[in-house]
């Protein structure tokens, strides 16, 4: 009878235990389930980082009119030849990408392996439309792992669902060889268009490139699917095969963390809201990647100007205060940014790439603290005006970015007196005098800063707390 009685508890016990492993259990892939606790260690270093490296590089640097050059001008794979044959990189040394990386501050990198071109900048087996073919005749790849690995980042990939250049490829809307005319977006035409292409064999051969890029070139920590355009004449799930894309990552590297593009519901490790400005970012509003303001995780992917790939006469680049801005605002929303360089035909980030990157590691240098580590300051420190709250809840410190110096040389801070401890500027340690009480409230503070701005393009003020 006891026995009965312990074994029933017992048991009751396991299928309790059972029940709420269950509900925690998140489905990361088919037949892959982690615990929020798996999940959280598996994202921690990135959390950490905050701060990546984007590389679009491909032939679509030699025409240098963006990456998209073969849809905007609707090139054929033979007028688009001339660019292979001409790829010769020979200024390439990942050594120096990865330093400038790193004095920027990056702990990590996604390299495009292969874009929308169909170029694939690693030695693949199943295609001769590759570096090694070209006068470079380099897995530039492989020296880009050893490269950035060696300066101690995490490295990513990049790897295009969309494929230009590969025969069996089905044409769609956004296929260099779609009709001319939208009116044409037929499905007849479409059908013409596309006799003798068979979408299950490049389905087979992405799965195959995954697979080599995952297997032959060590622990990849990112994978970057991009991207799915559903509907009429796009491509979804069913096309790509997500699941099955997604199940290979997950076998071939347990840790790899997987962006949201592959079409899956509710899918991925992180959102990408790409190209959003920093009011859009910090109102967390939908811009064009509906759905990432849900999100825990989150990494918006930026360029320095208006274009992914090198563009040579591209004028619109951003300052280094909009982009300490973005990297800032991401970090204040508990995201990431990734910031991206589009390297030239010679193999080299252009001058204002560098000049941009210089930039940030002079800022970095001295701030990096308000970056690393850190997320959403707590709800009862409300930014004021022109300015921004990180924080970091392992050290319990705070930092206010100072997007706009105070012109009358004070900065209140509402309600907060009996939670700080001390304050100074974090890029030289100096105290910040500050003064409690104002007319509203005792436990108002007031930050009491030097006339002249101090030399730092965004200062910022380290607020330790009680
Ligand atoms: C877009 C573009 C692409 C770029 C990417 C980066 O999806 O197609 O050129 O690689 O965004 O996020």
């Amino acid at each position: 009878m006891i026995t009965r009685a312990l074994c029933r508890s017992f048991l009751k016990g396991a299928l309790l235990v059972a029940a709420t492993l269950s509900l925690t259990l998140i489905l990361v892939a088919p037949g892959h389930a982690e615990t929020q606790e798996q999940r959280n260690e598996r994202m921690a270093w990135w959390r950490d980082a905050r701060f990546g490296m984007f590389i679009h590089w491909g032939v679509y640097a030699l025409p240098a009119r963006h990456e998209w050059v073969r849809n905007r001008e609707r090139i054929t794979n033979e007028d688009y030849q001339k660019y292979f044959e001409h790829f010769n990189p020979d200024l390439y040394n990942p050594r120096d990408w990865a330093r400038m990386a790193k004095e920027a501050g990056m702990k990590y990198v996604v390299l495009t392996a292969k874009h929308h071109e169909g170029f694939c900048l690693f030695d693949s087996q199943f295609t001769d439309y590759k570096s090694t073919n070209t006068p470079c005749h380099k897995d530039l790849v492989k020296e880009y792992v050893e490269a950035f690995r060696a300066e101690g980042l995490k490295v990513g990939f990049y790897y295009s669902l969309i494929d230009w250049h590969h025969p069996d490829y089905v044409i769609d809307r956004i296929h260099p060889l779609r009709p001319v005319d939208k009116k044409d977006f037929t499905a007849e035409n479409f059908a013409k268009l596309n006799e003798g292409r068979d979408m299950a064999k490049y389905r087979q051969y992405m799965k195959n490139q995954v697979r080599e890029l995952l297997s032959n070139y060590g622990k990849i920590s990112i994978i970057w699917f991009d991207y799915s355009f559903p509907g009429e004449f796009g491509k979804g799930r069913d096309d790509w095969d997500s699941a099955g894309l997604l199940k290979l990552a997950r076998e071939l590297q347990p840790h790899i963390l997987v962006d949201n593009r592959l079409d899956l519901p509710g899918e991925g490790d992180f959102a990408t809201p790409e190209q959003l400005s920093a009011a859009e970012l910090q109102k967390k509003s939908s811009g064009n990647q509906t759905g990432w303001e849900t999100y825990r995780d989150w990494e918006t992917c930026q360029t320095f100007s208006g274009s992914w790939g090198y563009f040579r006469d591209e004028k619109t680049w951003k300052s280094n205060a909009q982009l300490l801005t973005l990297l800032i605002t991401s970090v204040s929303g508990g995201g990431n940014l990734l910031l991206n360089v589009g390297p030239t035909g010679r193999g080299e980030f252009d001058y204002r790439a560098k000049d941009r990157l210089h930039g940030l590691a002079e800022w970095m240098h001295y701030n990096s603290r308000s970056i690393y580590g850190c997320t959403e300051a707590p709800a009862e420190f409300a930014a004021p005006a022109d300015t921004l709250f990180t924080c970091n809840p392992k050290t319990k410190c705070l930092y206010l970015h100072l997007l706009t110096y105070p012109a009358d040389g004070k900065l209140m801070l509402a309600g907060v007196a009996d939670k700080v401890a001390y304050t100074q500027f974090l890029h030289d340690a100096s105290e910040i005098l500050v003064e409690q009480g104002t007319d509203a409230g005792a436990k108002d503070l007031t930050l009491k800063f030097p006339a002249d701005k101090p030399p730092v393009e965004i200062p910022v003020v380290e607020i330790f707390l009680k």
